[in-house]
C-alpha cells in the first residue's frame, strides 16, 4: 500500500475507534422541514433553514428568473466580469437592514471570515477570540498572522484583563465572537463587549450567521438587546435563515471599500452564482416585511425547551450536551427511530467531552411534533442529567 494511503487508513482507524469518523449520507430535502434519508421520511431538527425559505415560492422564483436572465455561473471574479447587477441590490438592502453604511458580499460565510480578518490585522497586531467561536473565525484569525489570544466563553472580565495586559503592545486589536453561538445557541454579551472594545480602542467583529433572520426582529443579534449595539464589523451568512448561499460584511463605507480592495477571498475567487444573490434578496425582503414570521423559530424553541425541561434558549438552537460521542450517536439513533432527524455533533466541532444533540427550530415545525419530540427527549434522553458544556471543558 502506498504510504499516503497507509497514512489515511491509519487516521481513519483512529477516528473510527473514537466514534469520530464521519460519513456523508444522501439527504433529499423534500420541503423546508421534511427529509428523505435511506428511503425514510424524517422531520428534520438539524437544518439551519430557520425560516424554511429554501423552498419558499418567491425565493425559488427569484432564483429561477436570475438564471434565465444572467445564466448559471458568474464566470469570473467580481473584479473582472463577475459583478452582475444583483450584487449592488443585495449589498444596499443588507446595509439598510443592518443600519450601516455599506456591505460587501462574499462567496460564503467561511470565505468572509477568511478574508475579513487578515485584511484588517496582521503580524504584530492582536486578535482576541472567544474559545467557542466558529471554526472559520478561528481560521481567519490564524491566517492573519496576528497574535491570537483566546478568552473564556462570553467572559467579558477575561476580555478586559487581556486587553489591559496586552493591548498597548500591539498597534491594532480585534475582538472576534459569534453573535449567536452555532453549537450552543447562546448570545454573546455584545453590549459589554462593545463597551470594552471602545474603552481599549479595539475593533469588535461579530459573526451573526445564526442571528440574521431569527433574533432582534430578524435584524440579528446587535438588535436583540433593546437598543441597537454598535458593532463596526458585522459579518454574517446568506446560507441559513436566508435559505441561499454566500456571506457578507456590513460595516462603514471606508471599511467596506478597504475590504473589497484587500480581502483575498473577494478578489481571487469567482463571484456568486446570480441565482443565489437573487434568492437572498427575495428572502431578505420577506424577512423585512414579516418580523412576526421571523420570531417563530425562537418561540418554537422556547416551547420545546419548556416541555423538555431544558433552560430557556436565546435563539432557535437548543443544545443537549450528552458528553461522549457514543452517547450522542445513540440518542440521535433513538430519535431517528421515532421519525426525527437530529444529528449528533461530536468533537472537533465541539470541545472534547461535550458531544451533543443540537436541535434547530424553524418557523414551520408543527407544534404537535415539537411536543412529541420534547416528550421523547424528556423521558428517554434526559434521564441522566445533561452535561453542562462549561463543566465538561
Ligand atoms: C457561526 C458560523 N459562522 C460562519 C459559518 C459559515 O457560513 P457558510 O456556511 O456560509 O460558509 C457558519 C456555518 O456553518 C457558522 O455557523
Amino acid at each position: 500500500m502506498p504510504s499516503l494511503d497507509e497514512f489515511a487508513a491509519d487516521k481513519l482507524g483512529e477516528l473510527e475507534k473514537a466514534s469520530l469518523r464521519r460519513a456523508l449520507v444522501d439527504t433529499t430535502r423534500v420541503t423546508g422541514i421534511w427529509m428523505l434519508r435511506a428511503g425514510r421520511r424524517l422531520l428534520s431538527f438539524s437544518c439551519n433553514d430557520y425560516l424554511n425559505l429554501t423552498h419558499h415560492p418567491a425565493v425559488k422564483e427569484a432564483a429561477i428568473e436570475a438564471v434565465e436572465t444572467y445564466g448559471v455561473g458568474a464566470a469570473a471574479s467580481r473584479f473582472v466580469t463577475g459583478n452582475h447587477p444583483l450584487y449592488a441590490q443585495l449589498e444596499a438592502r443588507l446595509a439598510r437592514f443592518k443600519e450601516v453604511q455599506a456591505c460587501c458580499v462574499f462567496g460564503s460565510g467561511y470565505l468572509a471570515n477568511l478574508g475579513i480578518i487578515p485584511a484588517l490585522v496582521g503580524a504584530g497586531d492582536l486578535v482576541l477570540i472567544d474559545e467557542l467561536a466558529h471554526a472559520c473565525l478561528w481560521a481567519g484569525a490564524r491566517l492573519s498572522r496576528a497574535t491570537v489570544l483566546t478568552f473564556q466563553h462570553n467572559d467579558v472580565t477575561h476580555v478586559e484583563d487581556l486587553l489591559t495586559k496586552y493591548r498597548r503592545r500591539h498597534p491594532h486589536a480585534l475582538i472576534a465572537t459569534d453573535g449567536v453561538f452555532s453549537m450552543d445557541g447562546d448570545l454573546a454579551p455584545l453590549p459589554a463587549l462593545a463597551a470594552e472594545a471602545t474603552r481599549h480602542d479595539a475593533w469588535l467583529m461579530s459573526d451573526d450567521a445564526h442571528g440574521l433572520g431569527v433574533v432582534g426582529n430578524g435584524r440579528g443579534s446587535p438588535f436583540a438587546f433593546g437598543s441597537k449595539v454598535e458593532i463596526p464589523l458585522q459579518m454574517g451568512t446568506l446560507s441559513k435563515a436566508l435559505g441561499a448561499y454566500g456571506g457578507y460584511l456590513c460595516a462603514s463605507a471606508p471599511v467596506v471599500d478597504l475590504i473589497r480592495n484587500r480581502a483575498r477571498s473577494v478578489i481571487y475567487t469567482t463571484g456568486l452564482p446570480p441565482a443565489m444573490v437573487a434568492a437572498a434578496i427575495a428572502a431578505l425582503d420577506l424577512i423585512a416585511r414579516e418580523p412576526a414570521y421571523a420570531a417563530r423559530p425562537l418561540a418554537k424553541a422556547k416551547a420545546f425547551a419548556r416541555s423538555a425541561g431544558l433552560p430557556e434558549p436565546d435563539s432557535p438552537i437548543v443544545p443537549i450536551v450528552l458528553g461522549d460521542a457514543e452517547a450522542a450517536l445513540s440518542a440521535a439513533g433513538l430519535l431517528e427511530e421515532h421519525g426525527f432527524l437530529v444529528i449528533a455533533i461530536r468533537p472537533p466541532t465541539v470541545p472534547a467531552g461535550t458531544a451533543r444533540l443540537r436541535l434547530t427550530f424553524t418557523a414551520q415545525h408543527p407544534d404537535a411534533e415539537i411536543e412529541r419530540l420534547a416528550e421523547i427527549v424528556r423521558t428517554r434522553i434526559l434521564v441522566r442529567p445533561p452535561v453542562s458544556a462549561a463543566a465538561a471543558q
